[in-house]
């Protein structure tokens, strides 16, 4: 009798064992794989950190959180910053296309040449890429097709030209201070000669290749010129503070493609808002996180442009910014 009932113990305590184990570890996957399923992973390639990529960067990420897509919540960002190098770009596109990410997202124009270059199938969007047409991302702004589009923040050379006679109508001759590897400045120094050759002016290359160069070809740009002119080049914008520092001291102005490069020092641009390009690149990739596909919406070009002013730095080339372009500035900077 005690010998029965100790085996009814046992069978009834095994039992138990048994079903609360599976019960438990049912459970435990179900809730890991939902939670798999569930995060979408986003990858997000920037070629350097500068503080024009790291502003768009930011409010990017802002916005998606806006549209309901919090980075690990329901969906994990993965940020990696390539540093300037080319090889380190397409080491982290590898490893993106290679673990299936969900989306890649490509910050300036060398990041989404190497995106494209890694993956025909992920959906890649680009942001603040000058000439995605000219740099190879798409063959058509209105139909990209294939698996990529984003957003443009193409500027016109001949608008800030104007400006910069403006601000100093005496400019013969303009140095074009640009990195040539990049796809994205060689469009607009393009337009910059074809306004020059209308305007009786000269244009004066002085390119490099890498940001240690920088010093050297301005100071050797700042002797020959009478204006500086350095379009959205990410090596240039990296480099500003050295660019600032020559030409400051030449007194010579350097007008930009970008306000950022304007707060590091440049005199003046007329460019476009990219806080607003961020935002406007997270509702691309809402609509392609659910189901839209990349080649099927356009790329977007930015048409709200404003002028951007250095104070600081007109004080110490010694030029006095015209109040009607003071009035018409959306932002002056000055310490
Ligand atoms: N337009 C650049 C490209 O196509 C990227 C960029 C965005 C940039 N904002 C900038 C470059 C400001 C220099 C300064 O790669």
């Amino acid at each position: 009798m005690k010998k029965l009932s100790r085996i009814i113990a046992l069978v009834c305590m095994s039992t138990l064992l048994l079903l609360s184990l599976s019960g438990c570890s049912s459970s435990q996957k179900d809730s890991a794989n939902s939670n798999e399923q569930e995060k979408l992973k986003i990858g997000i390639v920037q070629i350097v950190e500068h503080p024009s990529l790291n502003t768009i960067r930011e409010s990017f990420i802002a916005e998606l959180a806006k549209e309901g897509y919090k980075d690990g919540e329901n969906i994990t960002i993965d940020y990696q910053n390539a540093q300037n190098e080319q090889t380190n770009l397409k080491t982290i596109c590898q490893k993106f296309a290679n673990n299936k990410y969900d989306l890649i997202v490509a910050i300036a124009t060398p990041s989404a040449q190497a995106a494209v270059g890694e993956t025909k199938d992920i959906p890649i969007v680009f942001s603040a890429c000058t000439d995605p047409v000219g740099s190879g991302l798409v063959s058509s702004m209105e139909k990209p097709g294939k698996n990529v589009t984003g957003t443009s923040d193409a500027v016109s050379a001949e608008k800030i030209m104007e400006l910069a006679k403006r601000i100093t109508p005496d400019i013969k001759t303009v140095g074009a201070l640009y990195n040539s590897g990049e796809t994205n400045s060689q469009a607009v120094v393009e337009d910059l000669k074809k306004y020059a050759k209308k305007n009786g002016l000269t244009v004066v290359e002085g390119t490099v290749t890498n940001s240690s160069e920088v010093q050297q070809v301005a100071s050797s740009l700042a002797g020959k010129v009478d204006a500086i002119f350095s379009p959205i080049d990410n090596t240039i914008a990296s480099a500003m503070p050295v660019v600032t520092q020559v030409a400051n001291k030449a007194k010579v102005p350097v007008y930009v493609g970008a306000d950022s490069m304007v707060k590091d020092g440049g005199l003046a641009t007329y460019g476009i808002n990219y806080p607003v390009l961020g935002q406007e690149t997270a509702k691309m990739a809402v609509e392609i996180l659910k189901g839209k596909k990349p080649g099927d919406i356009a790329v977007k070009t930015m048409s709200d442009m404003d002028i951007y002013i250095n104070q600081d730095t007109a004080k110490a080339i010694g030029v006095t910014i015209p109040g009607d372009v003071l009035k018409e500035a959306s932002q002056i900077f000055a310490k």
